[in-house]
């Protein structure tokens, strides 16, 4: 598994970006990806960042994950989805 996260302030609003998240297929389905944004939010939290984002295919499965995970779509285009969450 892996997650490649941006944690830290961008100009005055201090926010994490989620950049990639993967589960090695064998491994999808048990939880893991929900362990990772539940971690990914605590550190956030820690650094006093105030939202998490990330953006990810509309169509991909993965964003039925983030929206049960409390994260909300501010932008959609054709092909995207971006998401947010405030901590
Ligand atoms: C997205 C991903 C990290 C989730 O990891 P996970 O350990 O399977 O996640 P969980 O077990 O906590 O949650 C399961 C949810 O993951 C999502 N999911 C399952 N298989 C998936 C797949 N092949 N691709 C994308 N998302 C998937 C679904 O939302 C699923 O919920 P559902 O039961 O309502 O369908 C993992 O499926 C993955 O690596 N997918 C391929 C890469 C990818 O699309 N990453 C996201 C890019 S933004």
């Amino acid at each position: 598994m892996c997650a490649l996260v941006y944690l830290g302030s961008v100009g005055k609003v201090s926010h994490s970006i989620i950049n990639a998240i993967h589960v090695t297929s064998a491994y999808r389905n048990f939880g893991i990806g929900k362990w990772i944004l539940s971690y990914i939010e605590a550190r956030a939290k820690l650094l006093h960042l105030s939202q998490v984002k990330l953006r990810t295919f509309y169509t991909n499965p993965a964003r039925r994950l983030y929206l049960r995970h409390g994260f909300q779509d501010v932008l959609v285009d054709k092909n995207w989805a971006f998401m947010e969450k405030k901590l």
